[in-house]
């Protein structure tokens, strides 16, 4: 008995202290419109506020003492310099701010170990973090624009501004307002508005925006969260490169490589874009119209003569797939089972597949390699489709000649019965017996 009452007094004082813990005079208080122009700061705070969730008061960021002010009816009480309480700090003031607790290794680390500490030291080095403290231009992003002041999430909430989905959109809020934006100069010239137009059209846009794919890239991956700099020409193809790892390889060993830097070109970016990148064909290899390999390499020159060959390669390979294809078609369609056959095609369609990522090394020889390994495997398939097709047109006529043989036996068989007929009186014959 003594045991239940312990057991459920403590049971009361825990849900007392939490109650105790949540409830405090500046939510009390700033929850009231007869005190607060404002409530939404509390409210929106007390909906799911990450530092809320963690445990964490209005005091922990602002200061003052929450124990004391709201039953007295005095804001003063509770908003003490004394106790600690500061007046909010400005735009130019919030990330040093924020940084207080964000960039303390031992704090964060009670709370969060595996949460990085790094993000006002990397804000710091952003176009953003720079122009706000050397030039004190507080129209720059800063940690509240991307997080939302009283009700950060983290970014896996869905309604958080820097969920992967959400970003693009919490970018286009500055970015995409010209107006807002109008000035501010980018290598000497004005910053393009249309970052986000382009992106949303982009594959990329296309798969993080319409299909919530976390895979592919919003504004950040390429930018960084908070060092957002334009990628340097060496970090573009690195941020490509944290995906499309196999393609950066294949750049890096080519002869593009050397002679791009000493020309000071970007790598990937040269021949995709940015913010724009679309899905590619094989019409942006080789040298006919549209050919991104015709900007630089004139007529017969090295690279024109490669270009050229790589392009015939891959376009023998689909050819050889596409006719190998339409015979296996139609040997399924006359009832031939095409497993087997698939199954290779399936691997000619691999090369075809590797072999787009293969062309960024620039040299015909791997290309050719995998192309000739796959018009061989094709190949393979064709003739064995055909000699399925051609043995089901020598069961067919065996099937027609032995048809034959039955029809004309039957009929002989029925002039044979029809002999016997008028030579025998059956009926007479049966009565007698
Ligand atoms: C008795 C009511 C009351 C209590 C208790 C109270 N506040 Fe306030 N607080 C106010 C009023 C009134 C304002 C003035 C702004 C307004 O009218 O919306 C204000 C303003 C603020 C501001 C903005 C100041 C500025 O300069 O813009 C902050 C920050 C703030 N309170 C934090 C706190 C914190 C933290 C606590 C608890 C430690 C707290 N308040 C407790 C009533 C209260
Ligand atoms: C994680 C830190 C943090 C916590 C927790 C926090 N605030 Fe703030 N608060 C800020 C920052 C930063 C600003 C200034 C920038 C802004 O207005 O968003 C601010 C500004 C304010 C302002 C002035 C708003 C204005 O428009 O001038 C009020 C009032 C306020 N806070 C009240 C509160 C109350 C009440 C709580 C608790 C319910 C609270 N804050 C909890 C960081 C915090
Ligand atoms: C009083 C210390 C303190 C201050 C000031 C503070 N934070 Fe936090 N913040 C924390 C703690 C503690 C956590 C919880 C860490 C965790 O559990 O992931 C947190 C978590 C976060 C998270 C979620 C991280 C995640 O898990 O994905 C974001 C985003 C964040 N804070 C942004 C801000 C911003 C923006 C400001 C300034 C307006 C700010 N914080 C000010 C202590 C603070
Ligand atoms: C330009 C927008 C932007 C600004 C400004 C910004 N952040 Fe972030 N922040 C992000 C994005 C994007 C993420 C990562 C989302 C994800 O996980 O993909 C992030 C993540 C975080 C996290 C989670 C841990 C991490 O590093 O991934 C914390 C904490 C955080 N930010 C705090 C801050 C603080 C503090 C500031 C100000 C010094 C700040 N942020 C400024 C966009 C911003
Ligand atoms: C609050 C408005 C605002 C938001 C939100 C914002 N930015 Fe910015 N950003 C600016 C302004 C203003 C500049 C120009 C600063 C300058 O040149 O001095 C800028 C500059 C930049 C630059 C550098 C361009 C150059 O001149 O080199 C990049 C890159 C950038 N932002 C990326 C982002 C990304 C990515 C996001 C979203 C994660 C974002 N920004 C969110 C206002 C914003
Ligand atoms: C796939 C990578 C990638 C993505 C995603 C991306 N960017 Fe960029 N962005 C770049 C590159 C590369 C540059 C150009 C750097 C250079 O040429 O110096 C650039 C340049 C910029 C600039 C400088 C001005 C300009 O347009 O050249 C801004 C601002 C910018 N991006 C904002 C954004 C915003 C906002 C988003 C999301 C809507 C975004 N970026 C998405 C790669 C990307
Ligand atoms: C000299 C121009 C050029 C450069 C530089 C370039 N590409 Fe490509 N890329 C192409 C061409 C041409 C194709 C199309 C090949 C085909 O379909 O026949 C292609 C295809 C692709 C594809 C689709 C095929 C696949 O591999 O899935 C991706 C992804 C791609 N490139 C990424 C990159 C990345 C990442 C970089 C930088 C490391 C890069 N590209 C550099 C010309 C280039
Ligand atoms: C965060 C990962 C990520 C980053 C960073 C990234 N991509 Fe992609 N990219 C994807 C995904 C996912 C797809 C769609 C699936 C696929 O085709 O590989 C894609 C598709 C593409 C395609 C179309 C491929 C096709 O089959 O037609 C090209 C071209 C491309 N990316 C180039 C780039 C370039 C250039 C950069 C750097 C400026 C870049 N990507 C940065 C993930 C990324
Ligand atoms: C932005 C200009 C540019 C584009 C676009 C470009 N190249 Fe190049 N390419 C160069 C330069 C510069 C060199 C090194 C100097 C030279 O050999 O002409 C080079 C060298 C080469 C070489 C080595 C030539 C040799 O001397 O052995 C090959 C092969 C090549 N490129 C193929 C291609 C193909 C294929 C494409 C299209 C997918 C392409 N290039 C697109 C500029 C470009």
């Amino acid at each position: 008995m003594k045991k239940i009452k312990l057991i459920i007094l403590t049971f009361v004082a825990i849900q007392f202290s939490s109650i105790e813990a949540k409830e405090s005079s500046c939510i009390n208080c700033h929850l009231s419109s007869e005190w607060v122009s404002d409530t939404t700061i509390a409210s929106v705070f007390m909906a799911g506020d990450i530092h809320r969730n963690m445990g964490l008061g209005c005091e922990d960021c602002h200061g003052g003492d929450p124990k004391i002010g709201f039953v007295e009816g005095d804001p003063v009480l509770a908003m003490d310099p004394a106790k600690g309480y500061k007046d909010p700090p400005g735009r130019l003031g919030v990330p040093e701010f924020c940084g207080g607790c964000h960039s303390d290794v031992e704090y964060m680390k009670r709370y969060n170990p595996r949460l990085s500490t790094d993000q006002l030291k990397l804000y710091k080095t952003s176009i953003h973090g720079k122009s706000l403290y050397n030039r004190k231009d507080t129209k720059v992003a800063i940690c509240t624009d991307c997080h939302g002041g009283h009700g950060i999430l983290p970014s896996s909430d869905s309604r958080s501004g820097v969920f992967h989905a959400n970003i693009p959109g919490t970018c286009k809020k500055c970015h995409s307002d010209t107006g807002y934006m109008r000035g501010y100069k980018y290598e000497g010239k004005q910053i393009p508005t249309d970052q986000y137009d382009e992106y949303r059209e982009s594959i990329h846009g296309i798969l993080v925006l319409e299909k919530g794919d976390n895979s592919a890239p919003a504004c950040n991956a390429c930018h960084g969260n908070h060092g957002a700099t334009p990628p340097n020409l060496a970090s573009v193809s690195a941020a490509c490169g944290e995906c499309h790892a196999n393609n950066r390889d294949f750049f890096n060993g080519s002869p593009h490589k050397e002679a791009w830097e000493a020309m000071d070109l970007p790598e990937c970016e040269q021949c995709h874009g940015n913010h724009n990148i679309k899905a590619v064909t094989d019409d942006l290899l080789g040298v006919s119209e549209g050919a991104i390999c015709l900007d630089c390499h004139a007529e017969n020159s090295a690279g024109y003569l490669t270009a050229q060959k790589m392009s015939m390669s891959i376009d023998s390979l689909k050819y050889s797939i596409a006719d190998a294809d339409s015979i296996v078609q139609e040997a399924e369609r006359k009832g031939v089972e095409g497993g087997q056959a698939r199954f290779d095609l399936g691997a000619a369609k691999d090369d075809l597949t590797r072999v787009r990522s293969v062309v960024h090394t620039f040299d015909h020889q791997q290309v050719s390699e995998i192309t000739t390994a796959g018009i061989k495997t094709s190949g393979g398939v064709k003739l064995g489709a055909e000699a399925a097709l051609k043995d089901i047109k020598i069961r067919q006529i065996g099937l027609a000649v032995s048809l034959l043989v039955i029809i004309f036996v039957a009929i002989m068989i029925r002039l044979k019965i029809k002999q016997v007929d008028s030579k025998t009186d059956f009926e007479a014959w049966s009565q007698s017996k």
